[in-house]
Parts: C-alpha cells; sequence; structure tokens
C-alpha cells in the first residue's frame, strides 16, 4: 500500500539541544491531533539517538540524512548503517543533491549506499532530480530516468518496495522557488511510470514518491493534492514546529 509521508531534512542545522527541544516540540504538537501520514524527522548524525529518545511514544520516525558507504572498519569520521541501525533510527536520506554536488556522490555510491541500509532493516529515502540548466534543456525526463534506473534498479521488486523516492529539483531546493503542482505532478507521474516499465504495475502503484525543494505550509496542500505526489522532504520549513506541523496537516 502506498503511504504518504512528511519529512524533515533538519541538513547542518541546530545543536543537540536545539534538535532535542525542537523534537520534543513537534512531539507534543502531534499529541492529540489526527496524523493522516508517516512523519519522519532527520537531524544531523550526532543528535539521531537522543531525538530517538525525545521522540519515543509518538508517530515520529527519525532519520540519519547519509550513511557510509562501506560496512565497518578503518574509515576515520563515517558513521555505517549499521550504527545508524544501532541508536532506533528507521530511515536513511541518501543521495541527496547537497551530496552529489559537494561530496562527489555518484549513482554507484548511491547504490551501494542503499545495500546497506537495506541490510540493515532501514528505510532508505532516495534522492533525485535535475539542475536548472538541466531542466532549461529540457532534459530533465532523461535526467531524472538515469539517476532512478542506475541508482535504484539493480534491487529486486521486493527491496525496491522497501524504498522511499523524493524527485527534488536542484533548482528548488532552498531558493525558494517551487516546482509548481503540475511540474510536480508530471514528473512524479513519469516516474512511476517507469517504475511500472520495470517492477510492473503493482510496484509502481505502491510506492512513495516524495517532493521536494521550497515545500512550506502554503504551498504543500496544492502539491499533495497531485494523485502522484505522496507527501515532501522539506528542509527549511522543517525546522520549525509550527510551519512543519502546518505541512504535515496539509494531508
Ligand atoms: P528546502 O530543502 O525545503 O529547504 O528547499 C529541501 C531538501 O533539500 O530536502
Amino acid at each position: 500500500m502506498r503511504k504518504n509521508v512528511v519529512a524533515g531534512n533538519w541538513k547542518m542545522n541546530k545543536t543537540l539541544q536545539e534538535g532535542v527541544a525542537l523534537a520534543t516540540e513537534l512531539k507534543e504538537a502531534l499529541a492529540g491531533v489526527e496524523v493522516k501520514c508517516g512523519v519522519v524527522v532527520a537531524p544531523p548524525l550526532t543528535h539521531v539517538a537522543s531525538v530517538v529518545e525525545a521522540v519515543k511514544g509518538s508517530v515520529i520516525g527519525v532519520s540519519a540524512q547519509n550513511c557510509a558507504e562501506k560496512e565497518k572498519g578503518a574509515y576515520t569520521g563515517e558513521v555505517s548503517a549499521e550504527m545508524i541501525q544501532s541508536t532506533g533510527a528507521g530511515f536513511v536520506i541518501l543521495g541527496h543533491s547537497e551530496r552529489r554536488e559537494y561530496y562527489g556522490e555518484t549513482s554507484e555510491i548511491i547504490k551501494n549506499k542503499i545495500q546497506l541500509v537495506l541490510a540493515n532493516g532501514l528505510t532508505p529515502i532516495v534522492c533525485f532530480g535535475e539542475v536548472l540548466a538541466q531542466r532549461e534543456a529540457e532534459k530533465h525526463f532523461d535526467v531524472v530516468k538515469s539517476q532512478v534506473q542506475e541508482a535504484m534498479f539493480d534491487f529486486s521488486a521486493a527491496d525496491f518496495g522497501k524504498m522511499i523516492l523524493a524527485y527534488e529539483p536542484v533548482w528548488a531546493i532552498g531558493t525558494g522557488k517551487t516546482a509548481s503542482a503540475d511540474q510536480a505532478q508530471e514528473i512524479h507521474a513519469f516516474v512511476r511510470g517507469i517504475v511500472a516499465e520495470k517492477y510492473g504495475k503493482q510496484v509502481a502503484d505502491d510506492c512513495t514518491i516524495l517532493y521536494g525543494g521550497s515545500c512550506n505550509p502554503a504551498n504543500a496542500k496544492e502539491l499533495f493534492s497531485n494523485p502522484d505526489v505522496d507527501g515532501g522532504l522539506i528542509g527549511g520549513a522543517s525546522l520549525k514546529a509550527a510551519d512543519f506541523m502546518a505541512i504535515i496537516q496539509a494531508f
């Protein structure tokens, strides 16, 4: 069954204390409210275990923003999928455009990370999306197709079914320039189509595809009302409990 999800990507923001306070505020705001979607927060890695503790007993799931490409060993500064799993977190964001752009993450690396995340029973939230020049050159469908195929199509249907997809047009991330509801729907339907070609209609129908890129309380409802947009990956607007709550309540 396809699930609606709203996930907050805190990126490199908030101290540990501020992060725990935000998670606690969110937990309190969600208590007693009817929530019609999955809710996930992705704090910095240093905060993950404490945030897991802070949100216990609530509907909030916790995600890391990245993990190592290796299983374990002499990789100074890296944190493995197994370590993330041991904190009680349930998700890992992979292939975010900031990781692709600033840290040289290739589709091959993202694929290896997905493998490790799945092997540890975690849910990967896999991001993809075109940059502005690619959209202007009308190459966005090709770009999205190869990113999805290269990182996600070497898995069994059962493993693919465990992934959450996130379309994030790079030109919309942190820019205040949101994709229009039609632009989002167009790409999401296209992605669902290539998933159907590869894994069949049922897997495609069940697949959760989030939109990310300047999603906020004012535009969330319109974006989420599209048949193929199953929620959002929220950056800036996830840093304030009230804004994030308003986006959750757009469902
Ligand atoms: P934004 O970020 O909502 O601040 O645009 C989204 C993301 O990068 O996941």
